[in-house]
C-alpha cells in the first residue's frame, strides 16, 4: 500500500509521471547491465560509458522532473486551499468504455512495447560493437599504430580488452573511468600523440597474460634464430642462431631467464617513469631479506623524450625525469611488446627478404630500401610516393638494363617498400622508427635486460648484477653467411 501510495504522489502531476517513467527505466537499465557484466564471463569495458555516463544522466533527469512535479503539486494544492477552489483535474478522463479511447490506448500500448524492444537491442548491439576490436583499434584511429603493430603478433586473435582491461573490482571501475576520459580527450581533441608509453596503470600479468600462460611452465632452452641480410650487391642472407636459456620451474627450482617469473624472486626496480632508465633494483626473497644494487652510470637523459609520462593532472611530462619509480617486475617488463610489435627499418626489410616478398637478387635492394626507409617524410602520401619513385630511380640509373627486363618487379618492390613505412611509421600520431622500444633483448648492447644487468648496476660491496652472456644463452652462429651453417652431424671435421 505504502509503496502504491508513494507511486500515486509522484504521478500526480504529468511531470512526474514522465520524470517517474525516465528515472524508472534508466535504473532498471543500470542495475540489469551492471548485473549482466558482473556475471558475464565476457568483459565489456566500453559498456561503462553507457551505464555509468550516459544512464545515470537521464536518471538524474528524471529525479529533476519528479522533483519539480511534486513540487508544483504542493504550491498549487496551497494557493487552491487558499482561494477554496476545486482542483481541475491533471489528467484526461479515460473512458475504456469509448471505442476510439480504447483503440488508441492499445496501438499506444503497442508502440511503447516495440520502443522497449529496440531500446534493449540497439543497446546490446552497442555495447558488442563498443567491444570489439574493430571499435578499440579502427574506429578510434588513434589506435591505428597499436591495432596495425597488433595485427601482426602472435597475439592478433587476443582481444585488446583481455591485456588492457581483465577482470575484477578494482580494475573494472578503473577502466570505467579511464575510458571515460579517453573519449573526453578524443571530443577534445587532447590525446597525447604518441599514445604514451609504459601503460601506468597496465593490469598486473598475473590477471592478464596468466590466464592464458602457465608462468612456471619449463620451457628450458629455446633456439632464436635471427635472419638478416647485408647491405651488399647481392643482399648476403646471414645468420646468428642463439640458444636462449628460458629455463622456467622444475622441482620448486626456477632456472634461466625465467627465474625472474617465480614468486619467490620478487625483483623491484626504481626508474624514471620511462622504465628505461633503472637507478635501483631490489631482490626480495622468501625469508625477506634483500639485495639491493645501484647504478654508478650518471643518469640518462631520457631515451625517448617524446613518449612522456602521464602525471596525475592529465598532462605529460616530457623533460628530464624524476628517477623515483618503483616498479615490482612481472612478464611485461621483458615481454613489454608482446603484441605492438613496431619493426625497425632493418627488421622489416631483412624480413620481407626473409620471405621472398623483395626480391633477393636485385643488387643492393636492402641497402636501396633502408635508405628509403629512414628518410623524413611529411605525410603517408609522401612517403608511398617518394619511396616508389625513388627505388625505380635507382635501378634506372644504376642498372638500366635490369631496369627495362624488370621493369615491373622493382615497381613491385617499391611498393612493398612504401607498405613497410605505412605500417610502422604514423605521422598523425607521432610514430617513428624506434619510438616505442623493445625490452625482451637488447639490441645495439644497451637496453632491454642490459637496463639491469650491466657492470654499472653494483652493490654496496662493488658486486654487479650478472653479465655473463652464457647466463642468458649461448651464441651458436653470430652472423655467419646462412650457406655456411651447418649441423655437426654434417661437417666432417666434427665428427671423430
Ligand atoms: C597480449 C596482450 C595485449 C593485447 C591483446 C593488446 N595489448 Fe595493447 N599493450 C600491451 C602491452 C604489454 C603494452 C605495453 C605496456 C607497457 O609497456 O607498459 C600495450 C600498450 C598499448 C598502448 C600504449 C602505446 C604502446 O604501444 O605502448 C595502447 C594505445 C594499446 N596497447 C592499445 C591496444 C589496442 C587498441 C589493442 C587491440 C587492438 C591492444 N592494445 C591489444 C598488451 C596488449
Ligand atoms: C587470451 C590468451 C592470451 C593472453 C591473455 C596472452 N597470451 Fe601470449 N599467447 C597466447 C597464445 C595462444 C600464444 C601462441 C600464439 C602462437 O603460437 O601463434 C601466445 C604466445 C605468446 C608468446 C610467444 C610468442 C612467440 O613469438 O613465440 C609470448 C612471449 C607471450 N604470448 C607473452 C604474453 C604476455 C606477456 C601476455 C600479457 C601481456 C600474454 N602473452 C597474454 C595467448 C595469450
Ligand atoms: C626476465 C625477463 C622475462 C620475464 C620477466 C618473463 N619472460 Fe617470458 N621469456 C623471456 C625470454 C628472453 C624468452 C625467450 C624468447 C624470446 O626471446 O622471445 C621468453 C619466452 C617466453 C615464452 C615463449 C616460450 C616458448 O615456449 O617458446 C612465453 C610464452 C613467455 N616467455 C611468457 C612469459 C610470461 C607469461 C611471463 C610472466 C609470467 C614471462 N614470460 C616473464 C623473458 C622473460
Ligand atoms: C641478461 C641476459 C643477457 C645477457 C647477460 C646477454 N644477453 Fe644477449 N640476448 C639476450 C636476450 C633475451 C636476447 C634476445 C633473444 C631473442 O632474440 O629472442 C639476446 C640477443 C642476443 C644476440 C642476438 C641479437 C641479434 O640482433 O640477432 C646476440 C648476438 C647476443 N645476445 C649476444 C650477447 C653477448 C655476446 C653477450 C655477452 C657480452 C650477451 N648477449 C649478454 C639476453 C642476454
Ligand atoms: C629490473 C632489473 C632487471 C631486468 C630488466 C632484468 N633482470 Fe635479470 N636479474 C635481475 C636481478 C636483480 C637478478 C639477480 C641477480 C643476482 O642475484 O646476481 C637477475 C637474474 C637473472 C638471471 C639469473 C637467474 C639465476 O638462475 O640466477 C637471468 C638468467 C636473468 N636475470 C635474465 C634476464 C633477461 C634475459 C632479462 C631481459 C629479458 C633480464 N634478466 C632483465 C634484474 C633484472
Amino acid at each position: 500500500m505504502r509503496f502504491r501510495n508513494f507511486l500515486v504522489t509522484l504521478t500526480r502531476s504529468p511531470i512526474g509521471l514522465i520524470g517517474t517513467i525516465i528515472a524508472g527505466t534508466s535504473g532498471f537499465l543500470i542495475v540489469t547491465l551492471t548485473l549482466w557484466e558482473s556475471i558475464g564471463t565476457e568483459q565489456h569495458p566500453y559498456l561503462g560509458i553507457i551505464t555509468y555516463m550516459v544512464l545515470p544522466l537521464f536518471f538524474t533527469v528524471g529525479l529533476v522532473l519528479i522533483f519539480l512535479g511534486i513540487r508544483r503539486q504542493r504550491r498549487k494544492r496551497a494557493r487552491l486551499a487558499e482561494t477554496g477552489e476545486v482542483a481541475a483535474a491533471e489528467y484526461p478522463v479515460v473512458d475504456l468504455n469509448d471505442d476510439r479511447t480504447r483503440a488508441w490506448l492499445v496501438s499506444a500500448g503497442a508502440v511503447g512495447v516495440m520502443a522497449a524492444i529496440v531500446i534493449v537491442m540497439g543497446t546490446a548491439k552497442g555495447v558488442e560493437y563498443v567491444d570489439s576490436n574493430a571499435f578499440c583499434g579502427e574506429t578510434c584511429h588513434v589506435m591505428e599504430p597499436e591495432f596495425t603493430a597488433y595485427q601482426r603478433s602472435p597475439h592478433a586473435r587476443v582481444h585488446c580488452v583481455e591485456c588492457h582491461v581483465g577482470s575484477g573490482a578494482r580494475f573494472f571501475l578503473k577502466a570505467k573511468v579511464s575510458g571515460v576520459r579517453q573519449v573526453y580527450r578524443l571530443w577534445t581533441n587532447s590525446y597525447d600523440r604518441p599514445i604514451p608509453t609504459p601503460v601506468q596503470d597496465l593490469r598486473p600479468a598475473n590477471a592478464t597474460c596468466e590466464h592464458c600462460h602457465w608462468p612456471t611452465k619449463f620451457v628450458g632452452d629455446r633456439t632464436q634464430v635471427n635472419d638478416k641480410f647485408r647491405s651488399d650487391s647481392a643482399n648476403t642472407h646471414l645468420q646468428t642462431i642463439l640458444l636462449v636459456h628460458v629455463g622456467g620451474e622444475t622441482l620448486g627450482e626456477s632456472a634461466g631467464i625465467h627465474w625472474h617469473v617465480d614468486p619467490a624472486n620478487q625483483v623491484s626496480y626504481r626508474s624514471d617513469p620511462s622504465r628505461e632508465d633503472i637507478r635501483e633494483v631490489v631482490l626480495t626473497r622468501p625469508d625477506g631479506t634483500e639485495k639491493r644494487w645501484f647504478n654508478s652510470a650518471e643518469p640518462n637523459p631520457r631515451w625517448n623524450a617524446n613518449v612522456g609520462f602521464e602525471e596525475e593532472d592529465g598532462e605529460h611530462d616530457r623533460g628530464p625525469a624524476p628517477s623515483d619509480m618503483w616498479r615490482t617486475m612481472d612478464c611485461v617488463d621483458c615481454h613489454n611488446r608482446p603484441t605492438h610489435i613496431y619493426w625497425s627499418p632493418e627488421e622489416a626489410v631483412d624480413n620481407a627478404l626473409l620471405r621472398g616478398a623483395l626480391p633477393l637478387d636485385l643488387p643492393f635492394v636492402r641497402r636501396e630500401s633502408l635508405k628509403l626507409l629512414k628518410t623524413d617524410y611529411e605525410s603517408r602520401d609522401e612517403a608511398v610516393a617518394a619511396i616508389a619513385d625513388g627505388l625505380t630511380a635507382f635501378y634506372r640509373d644504376s642498372y638500366p638494363e635490369l631496369m627495362e627486363t624488370r621493369g615491373t618487379e622493382v615497381e613491385a618492390a617499391g611498393e612493398l617498400i612504401g607498405l613497410l613505412w605505412e605500417t610502422n611509421v604514423f605521422p598523425d600520431m607521432n610514430v617513428t622508427w624506434g619510438t616505442y622500444p623493445e625490452h625482451i633483448g637488447h639490441p645495439g648492447f644497451k637496453g632491454g635486460c642490459l637496463r639491469c644487468h650491466t657492470s654499472n648496476m653494483k652493490t654496496e660491496d662493488g658486486e654487479a648484477v650478472s653479465t655473463d652472456c652464457g647466463n642468458c644463452h649461448q651464441v651458436l652462429a653470430m652472423d655467419r653467411p646462412a650457406d655456411q651453417i651447418r649441423l655437426i652431424a654434417e661437417d666432417p671435421s666434427e665428427t671423430d
